[in-house]
């Protein structure tokens, strides 16, 4: 596989993007970059904070004293900020309930998408999230919109928390996940949207390996498209 390529990997909250993102990346030995972790990350700090999620201003004064990281430690992604592992923090439903406000503002957009460019100049990375293929990284050799039923996605959530031992309200999940697509979908700046030159991946019934091979298969054909 040419090395220089970029993969993008867009879609609504659980279709399945962070864990093929992941697997697709170990496979190719390319680097996974989470940007939904990085929006987390702030959103993490603003709370830690008291800062309200809504004053971009403030918000961004935020992001400019922060140093997110994204480290790769014996196979798992660590998120840090300012040098603390927040990879646990990052995932508490507080964090994910405000989220998508933080990640409404233009100004935070902009400076998330130039750090996210700047880990993807040299190629050789698997990044997901919500404007990949629309905005971060508009020419990537590769790009696949992951989507899943809301039933599905909300399930697929409450099944991760009950294996970790999480308390979980499935009706409760679907709601949140309905809301949090809705913002992301209809915020001013570049809203969750499939890219026109994007491939639509209907997870609902595929296993996790299904969509890693289709996608492994997808780029593997572009790859030899390309040589
Ligand atoms: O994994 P999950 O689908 O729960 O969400 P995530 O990928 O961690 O992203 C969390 C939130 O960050 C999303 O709901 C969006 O509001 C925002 N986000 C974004 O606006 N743009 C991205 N490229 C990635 C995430
Ligand atoms: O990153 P995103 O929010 O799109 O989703 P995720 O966190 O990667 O996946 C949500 C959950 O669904 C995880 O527990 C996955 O193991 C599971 N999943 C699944 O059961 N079947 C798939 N085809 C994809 C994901």
């Amino acid at each position: 596989m040419k090395t220089e390529m970029n993969i993008a990997i867009d879609g609504p909250a659980g279709a399945g993007k962070s864990t093929v993102a992941k697997l697709l990346a170990e496979k190719l030995s390319f680097v996974y970059v989470d940007t939904g972790a990085m929006y987390r990350a702030l959103t993490w700090y603003a709370l830690e904070n008291n800062v309200d999620v809504n004053n971009e201003g403030i918000l961004n004064e935020l992001l400019k004293e922060s140093d997110i990281e994204l480290v790769n430690e014996s196979g798992s992604l660590k998120i840090k900020m300012n040098q603390k592992d927040i990879s646990e923090d990052i995932r508490s439903s507080e964090v994910t309930n405000n989220v998508s406000y933080v990640a409404k503002h233009e100004k935070i957009r902009k400076e998330m998408v130039r750090k996210q460019q700047k880990l993807a100049q040299k190629g050789g990375v698997v990044m997901d999230g919500r404007d990949i293929g629309t905005a971060v990284l508009p020419a990537a050799e590769v790009k696949v919109f992951l989507t899943a039923s809301v039933e599905e996605r909300a399930k697929r959530r409450h099944e991760e928390h009950l294996s970790k031992g999480l308390p979980s309200d499935l009706a409760l999940l679907k709601e949140e996940i309905a809301k949090r697509d809705q913002i992301d979908s209809e915020r001013e700046f570049a809203p969750l949207k499939k890219a026109e030159d994007a491939i639509e991946l209907d997870s609902t019934s595929m296993t996790i390996h299904e969509v890693v091979d289709r996608i492994y298969s997808i780029a593997a054909e572009r790859d030899g498209a390309v040589e």
